[in-house]
This record gives structure tokens, sequence and C-alpha cells, in this order.
């Protein structure tokens, strides 16, 4: 069941976080819905913008949709990750999606603003949330990089002062995560002292994590035995963070590469290990079951497993099903 990201984080706020997996094919989606049948958690699905290209924005819509058959037991949001102002636009026209995420944070605060009321206004009138940025997290997503230097916490006083500007549903702030594989070279962590501080100002407004990867030292260890080359020693986030942030009002926790590393893990080893195979089914099988292992494990940290029949409650009676 599709239902609106609203009514997800009215059930998750303060309690729990939910895990929002991006997707790009068939082997991942079935691999999401198994780990949050399995683990019984709600979720959000993220569509990126090179996800949409990647086949066809039809394509993963027609994906979603059968998944949506295939379990009915599922509850879910459908987002769009880091969308600039023309897609956040069509998603909203598109009737498919629950959410969408306007990321003007790489603008001056005004002109951040003023995007993000202009798409704010437009998904209000279709009962669309938005999900917008401030503050400028490092390292690689897609076509955004941002260098160490221009890396900036979110202000707490300007968060204020862009909720109440922009119109926006939710805020994905910098609270020390940054994108991609190469995220701590050290001991960093979260800013928990920043989550409080952002979240006083804002009481109520659900605030979004982005690159929450763990980047697991196990895994990378594995694809570098298998002949990949990645760099060793930079952590992501430790999931053990994932839950006491939920307690402070994040209810979003954005996971894209450890679900990467599990793909290229899954088909360095199996393709090194039997060199004469060519059929991609055996591999895409190991993918599906591995990918769905991972999820239920991320939502047990999230706090999100085991809520699914009580969000699925919530939702029936706020949406009057
Ligand atoms: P990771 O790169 O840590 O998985 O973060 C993904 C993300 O924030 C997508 O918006």
């Amino acid at each position: 069941m599709i239902v609106p990201a609203k009514v997800l984080f009215e059930h998750a706020y303060g309690n729990y976080a939910l895990g929002a997996y991006n997707i790009n094919n068939a082997e991942q989606t079935m691999g999401l819905f198994r780990g949050c049948i399995a683990s019984s958690a709600p979720f959000i699905i993220q569509i990126s913008k090179g996800a949409r290209k990647y086949t066809d924005k039809r394509m993963l819509e027609g994906i979603i949709r059968s998944a949506e058959e295939i379990f009915p037991d599922a509850v879910f949001a459908v987002h769009l990750d880091h969308g600039d102002e023309e897609t956040a636009h069509d998603c909203i026209e598109s009737g498919f999606y629950s959410s969408v995420m306007i990321d003007a944070s790489h603008e001056p605060f005004k002109e951040n603003a003023a995007i993000t009321r202009r798409v704010a206004d437009h998904a209000h009138s279709k009962g669309i949330s938005v999900e917008a940025e401030l503050g400028q997290l490092g390292g690689v997503e897609e076509d955004i990089k941002v260098d160490e230097k221009n890396v900036c916490l979110t202000d707490p006083n300007e968060a204020k002062e862009f909720i109440a500007a922009s119109g926006a549903d939710s805020l994905a702030c910098a609270i020390g995560t940054s994108h991609g594989a190469y995220k701590f070279s050290g001991g960093q962590g979260l800013h928990f002292d920043r989550i409080t501080a952002i979240q006083a100002a804002i009481p109520g407004v659900p605030l979004v994590m982005h690159g929450s990867s763990s980047v697991p030292q196990d895994e990378v260890a594995r694809i570098n035995a298998a002949g990949g080359q990645l760099k060793e020693g930079a952590k992501g986030v430790d999931p053990e963070q994932y839950l006491p942030a939920a307690k402070l009002g994040v209810c979003k926790v954005n996971i894209d590469t450890d679900g990467r590393l599990v793909w290229t893990r899954v088909h360095r080893e199996f393709f090194k290990d039997k060199p004469a195979e060519f059929d991609f089914r055996p591999v895409g099988k190991v993918f599906m079951d591995e990918y769905a292992l991972f999820i239920a494990s991320r939502n047990k940290y999230l706090g999100s497993a085991g809520t699914l029949d009580a969000v699925r409650a919530h939702a029936k009676k706020v949406l009057g099903l």
C-alpha cells in the first residue's frame, strides 16, 4: 500500500526512523520488499534523478506498482531523492509520488527558500509532502559533489526561518554525515547536540538524515579480496546511532551506498568463484536474498522493525480506508 509520507512520519516521530532506500531495478526492489516484510517494517522507496534515467522512469514506476501487488502487506511511501525544481514538478504531476525532495541547498538561503516554496505550493495542492535541505553535507551523490571545505552544519535559527519561509514539511539537515563510501576517516560521528538544537528550533518537524550508510568494513574487505579496489578505513555512520537520532526527531534515514556495496560484494565474489558462469540469474537470486537480509538488519537498528501492523492500522484510520 503506497501511503503519504506524512502518515508514516506521524507514526514514527520520536519513536523510530523509517529506512529510505534508493532503488534502480527489479532485483533491488524485490530484495527491499522481502527484507521489509521479513522484518515487519514500513519504509520509503527513494528514486533519484539518476534512477529515473537509468532505464526509464515509467519502468521503475511499473516495477514498484508490481511489487505493491506481489507484497499486499507492504506499507510504504515513494519519494523523489535530491530533486531539482523541474524534476520535482514532474514527479508531483505524475500522481505516483507520495513525497518529493527539492534540493536547492547549494543556493543562497533566500533562493533555496523561494525555490522550495514554489515546489511546496504545487505539492501541497496535490496532497504531496516536501523535503528540503538546509546546510551542506560533504561527499558525492550522483552529480552532486561537495568538498570538505564547503561542508556546513545546519544552523538551528536558520532552520526555523527556513521552514516558515519555504513551507517544507521535513528538513534534511547537515548533522555530521556525508554521502558516498568515503565518509569519516577517523572517529567522527553524528552531532547529537546539533540535532537537539535544530529540533528545539522547529519542534514537530520531522528531520531527515542523508548520508546514513555505515560502509561496513568487512564488506569493503570482501569486495577488495574479490578483486575490488575500494579505499579501506573510511567509515560511515555507526548504525547503533540511528535509534538515538530517531528519538531526537530524525524520522527518515537515507541509505544508498551500503546497498551498492552489497551488490558489488555479491557479484564480485560470485564471478570470482564461478569464472565460467555467464547466466545473470543465479547471481541475481543471491543478491536479492542478501539485500533482503541487509534491509531487515537496518530496519532493526532503525527501530522500524516490528511496527508494520500498527502503521497499517494508523494509515487505514487516517486515510479512512
Ligand atoms: P549514503 O551515500 O550514505 O548511502 O546516503 C544516501 C543518501 O543520502 C541519499 O539521499
